[in-house]
């Protein structure tokens, strides 16, 4: 009913290289992007706009889809600046602008505050680690949140989101999670093809 796809999060990444770092994912088998936005406020961390998108969307020309994970306070403010700059789907808006959307629930908040919107959004995220860093370590206890999720909504995309990589891949895959972010383990990895390939594996098994 869904389909496996694996989204290496650049923040791990080496920002000053972050063009060649998003290419060599997609040629390492990444199915998209997953871009991390974060403004000093929602989240005790800041990183990168609308701006950098339209860098990356010109230098990386019109294919690779861009997941965009806004940790932001006021994210109505970037729907329009974000889909002009090139962006495909937007986590935690409604529909607008022609982007998919994707709503994001951190650890505390529970599946059923999510539930109402399930049917209106292309995508729910579901937080296996507080929201604001990568390399932190996965909270398999949101594993019941994905797999509600999964048997309440067969053909929603359901992504998880912190500490995801071959140890806990598993866990996500079992639960039914078809979205798979992965920061430090994919970029950090000496070959992130294998672990891409690994991750694909263990979803689509
Ligand atoms: C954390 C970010 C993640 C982060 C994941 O707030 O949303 O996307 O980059 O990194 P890892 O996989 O290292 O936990
Ligand atoms: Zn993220």
């Amino acid at each position: 009913a869904y389909t496996a796809k694996i989204g290496p999060s650049i923040l791990s990444s080496d920002l000053a290289r972050l063009g060649s770092e998003c290419v060599r994912m997609l040629e390492c088998g990444a199915d998209y992007l997953h871009l991390d936005v974060m403004d000093g406020h929602f989240v005790p961390n800041l990183t990168f706009g609308h701006p950098m998108v339209e860098c990356l969307r010109k230098s990386l020309g019109p294919d690779p889809f861009f997941d965009m994970h806004m940790m932001v306070s006021r994210p109505e403010q970037w729907v329009k600046p974000m889909s002009a700059a090139g962006a495909n789907q937007y986590t935690f808006h409604l529909e607008e602008a022609g982007m998919k959307v994707g709503l994001a629930i951190k650890p505390g908040t529970t599946v059923e505050e999510l539930a109402p919107w399930a049917n209106q959004i292309d995508m729910a995220l579901v937080m296996t680690v507080e929201p604001g860093f990568g390399g932190q370590k996965f909270m398999v206890d949101m594993m019941p949140k994905v797999s509600w999720l999964r048997g309440q909504f067969p053909s929603l995309d359901i992504e998880v989101d912190g500490g995801v990589g071959p140890d806990t891949i598993h866990r996500c895959a079992e639960a039914g999670a078809n979205m798979i972010v992965s920061g430090s383990a994919v970029i950090g990895s000496a070959d992130p093809r294998s672990v891409i390939a690994l991750l694909r594996t263990a979803v689509s098994e």
